[in-house]
C-alpha cells in the first residue's frame, strides 16, 4: 500500500487536459470490441478499471493494441464472442462485471466473472433480476460474484429498474441489443446516457422517451474512430479545489459535458464558484468544452444534494462531502444510499475521515450532513482501497492546517493514475 503526503496549498492555478472518461471508454471497450470491423480510441481512459474492460474483451477474441498510452485500436469479434477457459477478471471495476453480463447473457457459451475484494462484496441482483427475466440463466454467490452465466437466447423485455444504475441500464441494453424484439428499460431517474449514444454512435437504432428507452433486437454494430472526451468525474477533484480558492484560476480543455453528467458545474456556482463554459463541441453525441473555475473571494457558500440530483452526482458526492467543512454554510446530501454500495461504504468512509481531520459530520443511512465554517487538520486518512476517498480527501488536504497522510494513495490509479501529479502541478505552496 502507498502513502501520499498532501502539503497545504496557497492557491491552485493553470490548465489541465484530462484522460478519457473511465464510463465513456468502458462502453467503447465493450461495444467496439463486439462491433465488425477495427476501432480507433484517443484519449481512451487511463485508469485500471477500463484497462479490465479491454483484457476481458481480449479473452473473449477481440483483438487489441495499445498504440500509445492514449490509444487504443480493437479489432471486434463482429457479434459472436469465443468463451474463454478461464474466469474473466472484472479487477476492481462493477461497470466491467455488470455491463459485460449484459453483452454475454445472449451468446452461446459459459462464462465466469470474477472480481478483486471489494467487488466481490458489490451487489449483484440488480442484473441477475432483470437478465433472468429476458430467460438468461445467472448463477451468483449469495449476491455476488463470482457470477456464471449459461449464454442462451432471449426474450426481449419491459424492465423498470428501480434502483438509479446506469450501469443496469447499460447492462439491458446490450443484452436487448442481440435479443428478438424491442426491449425497453425504464428509470425513475435519469442516469447517465453514454451508453445509448455508444450504441448509436456504434450504428444501433434506439428511441428514447421520456425516461424510457428501447432497442430493438438482432442489430449488428459497426466499428468507429473516436477521441473520448475528458473525465469530468476526475476533472471534479480539480474543479473542488480551485472552488476553495479565493482567486484560483483553472482551466480544463476537451472535458466531456454531457448534460447527464455536469451536473457538478451546477453544484458548484449554487455554491458562488465563477464558472464559465467555452467552445462546446458534439463529438459523438457527446458534448465536450472547455470549463474555467475561479473560486469566490467570500469563500463557498451552503447547498443540499437530494433526489435526482444526489444519483447523478452519485461520483462526486465524495470531493463536495469533503470540502464542505470548508464551505461557510455546509452541504447537506441525502438519498445517496447507494453510496453504500461502492467501491468502499463512501457514507461510512467520508464521516470516519471528516472526522480524523477534526471535522464534524452528521451520518444517515442515505446521506452525510457536514457543516460549514469548521477547520480541518492535517490527519492521517484511510483511502480504504477507494480511488475516490484517495483523491477526495488529497483535495480537502490542500486547505487544512498541517499535512495530511493519504494511506492507500496507489487506488487512485484504478480511475486517474495521473492525479498525484497533476495535483502538484496546479497547487501552488
Ligand atoms: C457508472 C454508473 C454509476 C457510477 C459508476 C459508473 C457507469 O454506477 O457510480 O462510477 O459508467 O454507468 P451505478 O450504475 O452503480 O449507479
Amino acid at each position: 500500500m502507498s502513502e501520499r503526503l498532501i502539503r497545504p496549498a496557497r492557491n491552485l492555478y493553470g490548465s489541465l487536459r484530462l484522460p478519457g472518461d473511465k464510463s465513456i471508454s468502458h462502453r467503447y471497450a465493450l461495444l467496439g470490441a463486439f462491433a465488425e470491423g477495427t476501432s480507433r480510441f484517443t484519449n481512451f481512459s487511463t485508469g485500471a478499471d477500463c484497462a479490465s474492460t479491454l483484457t476481458c474483451m481480449q479473452a473473449l477474441g477481440a483483438t487489441v493494441n495499445r498504440l500509445d498510452e492514449h490509444t487504443v485500436e480493437i479489432d471486434g469479434v463482429a457479434g459472436r464472442v469465443t468463451p474463454a477457459n478461464h474466469p474473466l477478471d472484472c479487477g476492481n471495476s462493477g461497470s466491467t462485471m455488470r455491463m459485460l453480463s449484459g453483452l454475454l447473457a445472449p451468446q452461446p457459451g459459459r462464462f465466469t466473472l470474477t472480481g478483486d475484494a471489494s467487488l466481490s462484496r458489490r451487489p449483484m441482483e440488480r442484473i441477475r433480476k432483470p437478465l433472468e427475466a429476458m430467460g438468461a440463466r445467472v448463477t451468483l454467490t449469495q449476491g455476488h460474484a463470482p457470477l456464471t452465466l449459461e449464454g442462451a437466447p432471449l426474450q426481449a423485455i419491459d424492465f423498470t429498474v428501480p434502483i438509479a444504475s446506469a450501469q443496469v441500464k447499460t447492462c439491458i441494453l446490450l443484452a436487448g441489443l442481440q435479443t428478438e424484439g424491442t426491449t425497453t428499460v425504464r428509470e425513475a431517474v435519469r442516469t447517465r446516457d453514454h451508453g445509448e449514444l455508444a450504441l448509436r454512435a456504434f450504428g444501433a437504432n434506439l428511441t428514447r422517451s421520456g425516461n424510457s428507452v428501447s432497442i430493438a433486437g438482432s442489430q449488428s454494430l459497426h466499428s468507429i474512430d473516436a477521441a473520448v472526451p475528458g473525465d469530468i468525474s476526475s476533472a471534479a477533484f480539480f474543479l473542488c479545489a480551485a472552488a476553495l480558492f479565493p482567486g484560483s484560476g483553472l482551466v480544463i480543455d476537451a472535458l466531456g459535458l454531457n448534460p447527464t453528467r455536469a451536473s457538478l458545474l451546477d453544484v458548484l456556482t449554487a455554491l458562488g464558484a465563477h464558472i464559465s463554459v467555452l467552445n462546446l463541441e458534439e463529438k459523438h453525441a457527446e458534448l465536450v468544452g472547455t470549463v474555467q473555475i475561479a473560486g469566490p473571494a467570500q469563500g463557498l457558500g451552503s447547498t443540499e444534494i437530494t433526489g435526482s440530483l444526489a444519483a447523478q452526482l452519485i461520483d462526486e458526492l465524495p470531493v463536495l462531502a469533503a470540502i464542505a467543512p470548508l464551505t461557510r454554510g455546509g452541504i447537506r446530501i441525502r438519498d445517496a444510499r447507494e453510496l453504500r454500495v461502492k467501491e468502499s461504504d463512501r457514507i461510512a468512509l467520508v464521516a470516519r475521515n471528516l472526522r480524523a481531520m477534526g471535522a464534524e459530520v452528521a451520518e444517515f443511512d442515505d446521506g452525510l450532513d457536514v457543516p460549514g465554517g469548521q477547520t480541518l487538520h492535517g490527519a492521517t486518512i484511510d483511502a480504504g482501497g477507494d480511488h475516490r476517498i484517495a483523491m477526495a480527501f488529497s483535495v480537502a488536504a490542500l486547505r487544512a492546517e498541517g499535512e495530511t497522510l493519504i494511506q492507500g494513495a496507489e487506488s487512485a490509479a484504478i480511475s486517474f493514475p495521473e492525479f498525484f501529479d497533476l495535483l502538484d502541478l496546479v497547487a501552488e505552496r
